[in-house]
């Protein structure tokens, strides 16, 4: 598929239409089931992605929790992480009936990750990243992506011919994160490199980095030039976000941010789901990344904040939560 034929309300991945340039962004220990399958409530369409699967462990347990979707779910990719092609393609093969997408994590910037030659240091390797492709492809019929940042450090940003490269072994689209690995999540996610793709591939890219709101996302496609945007951590704290750019960036609708009030609903929601996905005191436990990201900018935020955190109770919890809604 040719980048000229996408158009601006869909991409093309292999031979799946995604009725959608949006996508949400893998994070690990976030986009569980839970998240993904509240994101899609708001959006139908958007394509969602799972947080990365380690290729060793799902070998091991192929029905981990991680993996569990249903069948309202799609468009998903699974994200597959690791840098054995065999085991990677034993692990695309054991998630396919379940995903829309294999996608392979090429841009994970973490100690752990990259010293075993996974994640973002395959872009030191792109020989061992295109065997991992090619052996994905082989062991696949759904189509395979990939995503990877613009290069190890500023001295070696090799984004273009990495993709050019992961074309060419058979990757139907590639997301890639504005920064290279040394910036971690430093600085700023840089659109306008991701730009010096346009021309150099003939498969949709999706840039991807510090896309917060409507208007940034609408920014970021211009500068970038990108057939889609993926949204990472922005969507932590706004169940609607997803949906919200999608209306603005394809139909032109700013659809207003959600109140206080309906934040603290969607943390309700959130938890519960969570709950029924986990049991209660694990659901609890694990919910609690995620107080920071939906309540913030309010008075006395860090004390509840901290309330919330320290508190296993439900009925406690959603006490404190009333409590937020009645102060108002
Ligand atoms: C907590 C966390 C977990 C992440 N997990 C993954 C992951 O599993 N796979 C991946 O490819 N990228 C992962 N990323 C990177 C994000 O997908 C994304 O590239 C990055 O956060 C920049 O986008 P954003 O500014 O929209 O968040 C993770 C980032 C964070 C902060």
């Amino acid at each position: 598929m040719n980048v000229t034929e996408q158009s601006h309300n869909i991409v093309r991945i292999g031979d799946i239409t995604i009725n959608s340039i949006v996508s949400s962004a893998p994070l690990a220990g976030i986009t569980d089931f839970v998240l993904r399958q509240l994101i899609r409530q708001y959006s139908p369409t958007c394509l969602l992605t799972t947080e990365m699967i380690s290729s060793e462990a799902l070998v091991q347990k192929p029905e981990a929790n991680i993996t569990y979707t249903n069948d309202k779910e799609a468009p998903v990719a699974f994200q597959i992480e690791g840098h054995k092609p065999e085991l990677m393609a034993k692990s695309a093969k054991l998630v396919e009936n379940k995903a829309t997408i294999i996608d392979i994590n090429m841009g994970c910037p973490i100690n752990k990750i990259v010293k075993g030659q996974d994640g973002c240091s395959l872009m030191k390797n792109p020989e061992l990243a295109r065997d991992i492709v090619i052996a994905v492809k082989d062991s696949v019929k759904i189509p395979v992506t990939c995503k990877f940042r613009l290069g190890w450090s500023q001295d070696t940003k090799n984004f273009v011919e990495f993709a050019q490269l992961m074309q060419s072994a058979g990757v139907s689209a590639v997301t890639v994160h504005g920064r290279t690995r040394s910036q971690l999540y430093g600085g700023t996610a840089d659109w306008n490199e991701i730009s010096k793709l346009k021309g150099e591939i003939d498969i949709p890219f999706f840039a991807n980095g510090d896309i917060i709101s409507p208007e940034t996302a609408k920014k970021c496609l211009e500068t970038s030039k990108a057939d889609g945007i993926a949204i990472g951590r922005a969507a932590m704290g706004d169940l609607s976000l997803i949906h919200r750019i999608e209306e603005y960036v394809i139909n032109d609708i700013l659809l207003p941010e959600p109140t206080l009030e309906e934040k603290i609903n969607m943390v309700k929601k959130h938890l519960d789901f969570e709950i029924a996905f986990r049991g209660e005191l694990n659901g609890i436990k694990f919910f609690r990344k995620f107080y920071p990201c939906y309540i913030k900018n309010i008075r006395g935020g860090g004390e509840l904040r901290h309330r919330l955190v320290t508190e296993i109770n439900y009925n406690n919890i959603v006490s404190i939560l009333n409590q937020i809604i009645e102060e108002l």
